[in-house]
């Protein structure tokens, strides 16, 4: 999604604010561009594209100015071309960037026309820089035009914006889309995600709704949603710069991959003890909340909606609780009934998504126990707004496609299960059983992570086609969905995954010897029953690769088998996960695709 970075120092800014740029490449984008203040005017440069194309166009034009903003666009209104990116200017006067959605972009515009004023975008953002300049038209000072156009917007917005009439300042606004400050001696400086500060500073300040900035290189002024000047807390956030390197490896996605055994590890870290898990893990006062849990609604969308299906199954057999779940871009619209004792858990590795924010909002309002996050980011805003948390600690997740926050997040939510059937006294010897497999499972993973040349003789299979099925049951069905949603985000390989039982409903006649079909095969109790549906799948003469130890008795090719470590069956779940990401992974790498920022796709979902 768009990013946003601004800074105001005593000597050039041109280069670290395309630094900044690269570090915000992760989210997806579209396009990017500089406005940077040279006294006498303002350059303005954007490219179509990669940050690259950006940064030879600035080697060029060699633009230089103490004060700048610059933002990648990841499209929402108006196409990806030069004259949608951002920034936009009015009148050669101010100059704005901008993250989110204006709903009430339309009526605004047209109020603007009338003014005279001539849209030469189609994006809903070019709006804000003619009503700022209509504004200062106005006498009003910019400080004051912020404050007169927050009162205007309705929707999701972070602004940057300078004026080419005030050369020492640039202006920030937030309303339900992340911002902050990165405060340091050499300067102010803002952006829309920490981690494009990262070499710069590590204090920050979180902006909240309704806030309005004005910084510049010696100071920064909060004004409050009330326009009371506020002052906010100064967060330290350590975050190493090697976290943001691939250090060897060729792609984020595959060092992700690879990080599994260690964020595992970080994520039981301090959460389990001798026999059992410890109390409170998930915040000060969770014990009492968790003991009076009777259901759970789980919110969340992609990838963190697939380790909640998995939940869903252990909170059941585990904690005997029953649990529904909605995808987070849903959930509102349904007017969901809300039982009593109900604990409202929201599901995100960044913590941003929109979607799942605004559920968060909602839920608020209606009569739940109380909010818990699973969450990987700590400063995010589902991290600060939820009553209780628990940290996935998996660090930074660069890749588009999510691996280690994935499997980070099915361990916490293990941790979850265990605590909840610890607070109602259920299952004390499972508890302890579990306790212990999840001790070993970082190593079990650094095991099944040598499966790689296996994998790949698969890979080479699946590369050449354009579709493929995944298969599993039971618990191992959002695996399988997680194993397809990842192969086509990716590699673009239109993948669907179905509980094998339903092949005979109507997929099974998608079946010949261009479909191949990844099928789980753990042992369990449905073992059988899902070998019986393989069976009808070869029979069929489908492309048939199968993961897991059930299949022994099968007469498949070896290649076309992948045996696994042993490991505890309830955490199974997590360990099949890791050769579908390695073969998703090998699949793109085969059709050269961009895999760490897959077309049309945005690391952080912050618009609905
Ligand atoms: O940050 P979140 O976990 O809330 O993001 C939710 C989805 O956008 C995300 O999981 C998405 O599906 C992944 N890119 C898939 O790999």
């Amino acid at each position: 999604m768009c990013g946003i970075i601004a800074a105001a120092t005593e000597k050039s800014v041109g280069k670290l604010l395309v630094q900044g740029l690269y570090k915000m490449e992760y989210r997806g984008y579209d396009s990017a561009g500089v406005a940077l203040h040279q006294v006498k005017d303002i350059a303005h440069l954007r490219s179509l594209g990669k940050v690259e194309k950006l940064e030879s166009k600035m080697k060029k034009q060699k633009p230089r100015g103490k004060i700048g903003i610059a933002h990648t666009r990841w499209a929402t209104h108006g196409k990806p071309s030069e004259e949608n990116a951002h920034p936009h200017v009015s009148k050669d006067r101010v100059f704005i960037v901008h993250n989110g959605i204006i709903e009430n972009y339309i009526e605004l515009k047209e109020q603007l026309s009338k003014k005279g004023y001539v849209f030469v975008s189609q994006t809903d953002s070019e709006l804000i820089a003619h009503q700022l300049d209509f504004f200062l038209s106005q006498k009003h000072n910019m400080f004051e035009a912020m404050s007169l156009l927050k009162k205007k917007l309705q929707g999701a917005f972070a602004i940057a914006a300078i004026d080419q009439s005030d050369d020492s300042h640039f202006y920030l606004m937030r309303n339900k889309s992340p911002l902050l400050l990165g405060i340091s001696e050499e300067g102010m400086f803002a952006a829309s995600d920490p981690l494009a500060l990262v070499d710069i500073t590590n204090e920050f300040v979180f902006l909240e709704d309704g806030d309005v900035v004005e910084a510049s290189a010696s100071e920064y002024k909060i004004f409050d949603e009330n326009e009371k000047r506020a002052i906010r807390k100064i967060t330290k956030l350590n975050i190493s710069s090697e976290a943001m390197s691939k250090n060897g490896y060729r792609h984020f996605m595959e060092k992700e991959i690879y990080e599994q055994p260690t964020a595992i590890l970080n994520t039981l870290d301090g959460r389990i003890g001798g026999e059992d898990v410890l109390e409170n893990i998930f915040g000060e006062g969770s014990n009492d909340l968790l003991s009076n849990v009777e259901r759970i609604q789980i919110v969340a969308a992609g990838t963190s909606l697939h380790a909640g299906r998995v939940a869903a199954n252990w909170f059941s057999a585990i904690a005997q609780i029953p649990t529904q779940i909605d995808y987070a871009s849903e959930y509102r619209y349904k007017n969901p009934y809300v039982d009593k004792n109900t604990l409202f858990l929201t599901i995100s590795q960044s913590g941003e998504t929109a979607d799942t924010l605004g559920a968060l909002h909602y839920a608020k309002e209606r009569d739940y126990l109380g909010s818990l996050t699973i969450c990987n980011v700590p400063t995010s805003s589902l991290a600060r707004e939820s009553d209780f948390m628990l940290l996935t600690n998996a660090g930074p997740e660069i890749g588009v496609a999510s691996t280690k926050a994935f499997t980070t997040q099915l361990a916490a939510l293990m941790l979850l299960a265990l605590s909840l059937a610890k607070a109602r006294n259920l299952n004390p010897k499972l508890r302890t059983r579990v306790v212990s497999a999840l001790r070993s499972l970082p190593e079990i993973i650094s095991e099944s992570l040598n499966l790689k040349p296996k994998i790949i003789r698969i890979a080479k299979e699946v590369a050449k086609k354009d579709n493929a099925l995944f298969l599993g049951r039971g618990i191992f069905y959002p695996i399988a969905q997680e194993g397809s949603l990842k192969l086509k985000e990716i590699s673009y390989i239109h993948a669907e995954a179905y509980p094998a039982g339903e092949l005979k409903h109507g997929p099974l006649a998608l079946i010949d010897k261009d479909m191949p079909v990844i099928a789980l095969a753990p042992e369990n109790e449905l073992a059988e029953k899902l070998i019986s549906n393989l069976e009808e799948v070869k029979a069929r003469g489908g492309k048939l690769f199968v993961i897991g130890n059930a299949a022994g008795n099968m007469t498949l090719k070896p290649k076309n088998l992948i045996n696994l470590p042993e490991c505890d069956f309830l955490l199974t779940p997590i360990l099949y996960t890791i050769p579908l990401q390695i073969l998703s992974y090998e699949v793109a790498l085969l059709r050269g695709t961009d895999i760490d920022q897959p077309r049309n796709l945005a690391k952080s979902v912050t618009v609905e």
